[in-house]
């Protein structure tokens, strides 16, 4: 994607999003653009507000003021006070559902088969019938190599396997952006792999994502794009290559550095 074209058509656009938890300012004023296709690693310390811009996205939190458009949709921006405004709840709704996520800790349903948990959000949510899902799920599973695990209950999964599970199930929804916050995090280091290779697949289908990591290779040969993020604002996104290779801001060469 040419620069022209990535700001052309955005998927994601965030300006100046600020959000604190009472006295603590957790986001002091993050922007970020996002163009179709893009993949996105969001490096930074801990408490940095990784997660929490994340999470402002999809509306899991609500910010206090800025802007947040996704795929050309206005989310959110701040009124003539300069304070956060969302739109209809009935729009939130429509504009998140463009938007799957996948969490450190996979949040499968644990009562519901694996087949099930993905089955279960394009039946209540889109209402859609159940054999009009069911060869999509399958063409998932196969896809993330589980299809055999299919009427298996999540407690009888590894790690990697139960976040290849997450997501495919945010998948079955047919998101045009996939948020990740730390998907290989709570796994063993030999089931890291097997997750990362599923998220690389989708990189290759030029599927848009943002993707908060630790896994500095990773974010080096899989994103388009690294973003570091400390005490609440974006330090500085650039190419990947560029990034690891001359990171402009003393704060990332430190980060970077404490990493090694
Ligand atoms: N629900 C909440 N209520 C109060 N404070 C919160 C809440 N969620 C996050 N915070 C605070 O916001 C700051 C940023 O947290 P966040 O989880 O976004 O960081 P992070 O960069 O994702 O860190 P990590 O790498 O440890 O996951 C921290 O100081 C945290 O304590
Ligand atoms: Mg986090």
């Amino acid at each position: 994607m040419t620069e022209a074209a990535a700001l052309t058509s955005p998927m994601i656009v965030a300006e100046d999003v600020r959000k604190r938890f009472g006295s603590n300012e957790v986001l002091k004023g993050v922007s970020l653009r996002m163009a179709k296709g893009e993949v996105i690693a969001v490096i930074g310390p801990s408490g940095s507000g990784k997660s929490t811009f994340l999470r402002c996205l999809n509306h899991l939190e609500t910010i206090d003021s800025g802007r947040i458009d996704i795929e050309g949709d206005t989310l959110v921006a701040n009124d003539a006070q300069g304070q956060a405004r969302y739109v209809t709840d009935a729009e939130v709704r429509r504009i998140c559902a463009r938007m799957g996520m996948v969490f450190q800790h996979f949040n499968l349903f644990p009562h519901l088969t694996v087949l099930e948990n993905i089955l279960a959000a394009p039946l209540t949510v889109k209402g859609m019938k159940r054999n009009e899902i069911l060869p999509k799920a399958e063409e998932l599973l196969r896809k993330v190599g589980l299809l055999d695990k299919r009427d298996a209950y999540p407690s009888r999964l590894s790690g990697g396997q139960k976040q290849r599970v997450a997501i495919a199930r945010a998948l079955a929804m047919e998101p045009d952006i996939m948020l990740f916050d730390e998907p290989t995090s709570a796994l063993d280091p030999e089931l890291t792999g097997e997750v990362l290779r599923t998220i690389r697949q989708l990189a290759d289908e030029h599927m848009t994502m943002l993707v908060v990591t630790h896994e500095m290779g990773f974010a080096r040969e899989v994103a388009t794009r690294v973003a570091f993020m400390d005490g609440g604002e974006l330090i500085e996104s650039r190419p990947a290559a560029a990034f690891f290779a001359q990171p402009e801001h003393p704060r990332t060469r430190a980060f970077l550095e404490s990493m090694l």
